[in-house]
Parts: structure tokens; C-alpha cells; sequence
């Protein structure tokens, strides 16, 4: 696997394979890469000629006092896991070359960006469309994925390049869980024993509101009512519900009764560390 930190030498091999006629599949990350990550590698692998992985703390996508200096990195780990999963370019951009002095373009991506994890991190959704619009003019990519873990995001993007009419196939992939059903995250590394247990509430909330939503119930406000009783459960201080909602799944409108397809979305603090989770019911 080539390592590629510099941006010029990443857009020239990109348009080098370009001209070749070569499927660029990108896969943008922060790092700290776990099964969930390598999932969207092994799902693209097949897909493409050529695999680019990207690792870029982005400073634009964290709000004041969140957590950019602590987020966990340990790239030499990345580099060896990223090679076992059949990556051909690992991409590593600087902080210092992706935004230099006087950077001041952003993209911003307005109705969907704005419930959810809109209110609680008002720039953080600027900042992932602006450094994945950058990340796609450096790496040309024909077809690039995102998880569904963070669906917010992933409806973000979508609404971009549909918008801005940005010549890249995006993919969904589906929520990697461990087996007893938390979502894999970088920020799990966080919890403490205790609290990875507390953290099961947010999937058996959701596994909760399925089974209420197979058994013919339709009312949101009796689906998230079940809900928010699984995840406050005892009225720990350690659990603060950030939100639970109820969405529709494209233009995350908020819905009152499940008739089609709809998002039951979570964001819930287990100590300090903020959890996201979601399901399309
Ligand atoms: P990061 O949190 O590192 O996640 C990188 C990609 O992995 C995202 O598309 C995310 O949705 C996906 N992912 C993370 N955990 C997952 C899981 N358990 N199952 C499936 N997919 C999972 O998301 C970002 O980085 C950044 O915002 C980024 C898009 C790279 C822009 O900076």
C-alpha cells in the first residue's frame, strides 16, 4: 500500500488514473480505524481498480470544546489494517496544507444540517461537507461510501453532490455492531466498563422500537416513549438523551406516525461521551 500525505501528488495520481480509465473508489476516515471502517473498504474493494482510504482528523468539522485534541489516533495500527483489507493508496493529508493561512471557503448544505445533531454541533456538518468536497477534488473519485451510522451525514453528502451536481456515486453501507449490538465507534474507546453496558440501551431502544413497529404500533409519540424509558432507565445522572426522533429518512423532516420508511435517530451522553445510533424502521 502507498502512502500519499502530500496534496499535489495525490490529484496527479488521481488524474494519472483517470486518463487510464481506472474506478477510483474513495473511502474518507478519521482514523482510530475499527471493523466498521474496514467494512466500507471490503465492501468497495471489489467494486473498484483502485481503493483510496483517507485519514484526516478535520478541525473544521469540531465545535469549540469537543474533543479534536483527545480524538484517538494510532496510525502505524491503521497503515497495517488498511493493508490486510487490500487499500492501494492510504491517503494522509496535513492539517496545515488542507487549510493554510487565509482559507476561508466553505460548503454548506442548509435544511438537512439543521435537527439532529444540527443543534447540539451547529458547524460540524459545514465542516464534513467542505473537507469531503475537498477530499473529492483531490482523490477524483468515481464512487465514494459512507456508513449509516452517521446517517445525518450520509444524507448530507447525498443532498451535496446532488446539488452542487458532483460527479461521485455515493454508497451507503449498513451499521457494523459488536454482538451484543453496540455500534462500532472510535469514540467507544471513551467508556468506561460500566458505561459500554449503560451504552447497549441506545441498540436495545431501537431493537425495542422495531418489535413495537412489527407488532402494528404507528404512533411516534408511543414508539419514542418506549424509547426514551429504555435508554433513562433508572434516571442514571451517567445517561443524558441528547435526542431521539423520529425522521424521514431523505429530507429528515420529523414524521408523527410511521407510515413508510422512518428513521428513529439517537444521540445520548453516557458520561462525557457523546453516542450516536439509528435505525430505519
Ligand atoms: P469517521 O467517524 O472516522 O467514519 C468514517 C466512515 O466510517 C463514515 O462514513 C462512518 O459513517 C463510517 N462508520 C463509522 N462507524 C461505523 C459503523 N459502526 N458501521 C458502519 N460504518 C461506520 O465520519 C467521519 O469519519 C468523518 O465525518 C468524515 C466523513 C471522514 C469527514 O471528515
Amino acid at each position: 500500500m502507498r502512502i500519499i500525505e502530500k496534496l499535489d501528488e495525490m490529484q496527479q495520481q488521481a488524474e494519472s488514473w483517470r486518463r487510464q480509465g481506472k474506478h477510483v473508489a474513495l473511502v474518507p476516515t478519521m482514523g482510530y480505524l475499527h471493523q466498521g471502517h474496514l467494512a466500507l473498504m471490503k465492501f468497495v474493494r471489489p467494486r473498484a481498480d483502485l481503493v483510496v482510504a483517507s485519514i484526516f482528523v478535520n478541525p473544521t468539522q469540531f465545535g469549540p470544546g469537543e474533543d479534536l485534541d483527545k480524538y484517538p489516533r494510532d496510525t502505524s495500527r491503521d497503515v497495517k489494517l488498511l493493508g490486510d483489507v487490500g487499500v492501494d493508496v492510504l491517503f494522509i493529508p496535513h492539517a496545515e496544507e488542507m487549510y493554510p493561512d487565509q482559507f476561508q471557503t466553505y460548503v454548506e448544505v442548509k435544511k438537512v444540517t439543521q435537527p439532529l445533531c444540527g443543534i447540539s454541533r451547529p458547524t460540524h456538518f459545514r465542516g464534513v461537507t467542505t473537507v469531503v468536497s475537498k477530499l473529492f477534488h483531490l482523490v477524483k473519485p468515481h464512487t465514494a461510501i459512507f456508513g449509516e451510522k452517521d446517517f445525518q451525514q450520509l444524507v448530507t453528502i447525498r443532498r451535496m453532490v446532488k446539488d452542487l451536481n458532483m460527479d461521485v456515486e455515493i454508497m451507503g453501507h449498513p451499521i457494523v455492531r459488536e454482538d451484543d449490538g453496540l455500534a462500532l465507534s472510535s469514540r467507544n474507546v471513551y467508556l468506561t466498563t460500566e458505561q459500554r453496558r449503560k451504552a447497549l440501551r441506545l441498540s436495545q431502544s431501537l431493537d425495542a422500537a422495531e418489535d413495537l413497529v412489527k407488532k402494528g404500533e404507528r404512533s411516534g409519540n408511543v414508539i419514542l416513549q418506549r424509547v426514551r424509558e429504555i435508554l433513562a432507565e433508572d434516571q442514571d445522572e451517567d445517561v443524558r438523551i441528547d435526542y431521539a426522533e423520529l425522521r424521514q429518512p431523505e429530507t429528515l423532516e420529523q414524521v408523527d406516525h410511521v407510515e413508510g420508511p422512518t428513521l428513529l435517530a439517537l444521540a445520548v451522553f453516557i458520561g462525557s461521551t457523546r453516542l450516536i445510533d439509528n435505525r430505519v424502521l
